[in-house]
């Protein structure tokens, strides 16, 4: 009995061991997991607390997107090392819905090649000797009619698609009009052929009745691509040579952006149309790009060299009728190259001519500034004092010349806080008083 006494001790004695020997491995465990949920704790208090930091400190892009500035990656790149410290980090903008191709998100850069058909440079290469294609509809009346040339011609690429782009700017800041005796305003857009006519199966017919309802359709016979802007450059300033040749003053630009046609005029007062004029917001010391993910890849065989010339942004520049009569001939001099952008600063080198920076001009679109950060970008007393602006959308685009005509609109209680971050309006004070009083002007009279 006692045997058995002793086994049963043993064996509880045993059972108590194994108890003590699971409680700890338990135990164990348990610490382990408990180390793992602190460590996985500690992780997403870091991730959240690095996420505030940067909604602090991108609280200026998400106002931008207000702007409509989402797909902004693309230009940021042509930029790379430009010598625009304030913009780097602003993202950029891409002539939006005319171009084809999209941007690869950057995150997939380096992961992963390019998931579209990369572009075809030798193709590129071998065809860019035809460079010469039909205009299909012409505006001949366009710089007749009036007594004298225009003043100032507004020429806007579109797309066949882009109707509605089209119609916002011929109701706002695109109107045709006279603003002063001898200040005639005329406006044209640039067309070429939609490459995927399927889906919109009556381009021509629409284009022909927009030709004939507005008088400003200008269609070429190429195939309407980002890479074919260049061409639409070409031709354009070839239509300007041929068929406005008196022309004093240009504007060129995209339909998604702003234009204070106003202070255009203001800025060209005291300039010569006869004399070398182009300004615009000028990107320097600009490097290609030999990304093979980039929208703006461009590869050593089409370009060697390691810097391009000063260029325009593509969103607006203002270039005085000389100056393009100039171009027209220098451009087609010039290799074609597939950036429009940066051939026109190919060309510009040509001729000599130094494009001007302005600070009226904000194609990569508005950095919140950082003297009055509780100003909303989308605010119209921040936009009467721009000339063009990137990248806003048909609505925003109707919004912005609503408010700013609004006759109600009163800035002035502003203009000290407004003034910090742009320094170049010198004669603002003029400026505000015209404007004060805009609304009760007929200023625009449309012919
Ligand atoms: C052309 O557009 C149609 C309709 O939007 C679409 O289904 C088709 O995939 C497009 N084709 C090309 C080549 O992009
Ligand atoms: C430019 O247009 C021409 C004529 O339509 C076309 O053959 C060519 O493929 C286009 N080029 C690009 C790069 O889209
Ligand atoms: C520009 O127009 C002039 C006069 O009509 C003409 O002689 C010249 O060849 C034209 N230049 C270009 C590049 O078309």
């Amino acid at each position: 009995i006692s045997i058995v006494k002793t086994k049963k001790r043993e064996i509880l004695n045993l059972f108590c061991n194994l108890k003590v020997v699971m409680m700890r491995r338990v135990l164990h465990v348990k610490g382990d997991v408990m180390c793992t949920l602190v460590l996985l704790v500690a992780l997403c208090f870091l991730l959240y607390a690095r996420q505030v930091k940067r909604k602090i400190h991108g609280s200026t892009s998400s106002s931008r997107s207000l702007l409509g500035s989402s797909s902004h990656t693309g230009r940021k790149e042509a930029l790379q090392a430009g010598t625009k410290p304030s913009q780097s980090k602003s993202s950029p903008q891409i002539r939006s819905r005319s171009r084809k191709k999209k941007v690869i998100p950057t995150a997939a850069a380096g992961k992963r090649l390019p998931t579209l058909p990369p572009f075809d440079f030798e193709r590129y290469l071998r065809e860019k000797d035809k460079r010469s294609f039909n205009l299909l509809i012409d505006q001949p009346e366009k710089c007749r009619g009036a007594v004298s040339a225009p003043y100032l011609l507004i020429a806007v690429k579109s797309t066949a698609a882009d109707f509605d782009k089209r119609q916002v700017v011929r109701r706002t800041w695109g109107r045709e009009g006279t603003l002063h005796p001898g200040r005639s305003v005329r406006t044209v857009f640039l067309l070429g052929i939609p490459r995927n006519r399927s889906s919109l199966p009556l381009w021509d017919r629409l284009l022909a009745y927009e030709s004939q309802a507005f008088q400003d359709v200008l269609l070429w016979d190429f195939e309407d691509t980002f890479f074919n802007l260049t061409l639409k450059e070409t031709h354009f300033l070839e239509w300007v040579n041929s068929s406005c040749p008196h022309v004093k003053f240009i504007f060129k630009g995209d339909a998604d952006v702003y234009v204070n046609v106003e202070n255009i005029l203001e800025m060209l007062q005291d300039r010569e149309p006869g004399k070398d004029l182009f300004v615009g917001d000028i990107i320097m010391n600009a490097k290609p790009i030999r990304r093979r993910t980039s929208k703006y890849y461009i590869p050593e065989f089409v370009y060697g060299v390691g810097l391009y010339p000063s260029y325009a942004g593509g969103g607006g520049f203002v270039m005085s009728g000389h100056t393009a009569r100039r171009l027209s001939s220098a451009c087609q001099q010039v290799e074609l190259f597939p950036i429009d952008d940066v051939f026109l600063g190919m060309c510009l080198q040509l001729i000599g001519v130094k494009p001007l920076r302005h600070q009226g001009f904000r194609t990569f679109g508005i950095p919140r500034p950082s003297a009055a950060p509780h100003l909303q970008t989308f605010d119209p007393c921040f936009y009467r004092e721009l000339m063009v602006v990137h990248s806003l959308s048909v609505p925003q685009i109707w919004l912005m010349w609503s408010l700013l005509h609004d006759p109600k609109l009163s800035c002035h209680y502003r203009t000290g806080q407004t003034s910090g971050p742009f320094k170049w309006r010198g004669r603002v004070g003029e400026l505000a008083a015209d404007e004060a009083d805009y609304g009760e002007k007929p200023v625009f009279l449309t012919h």
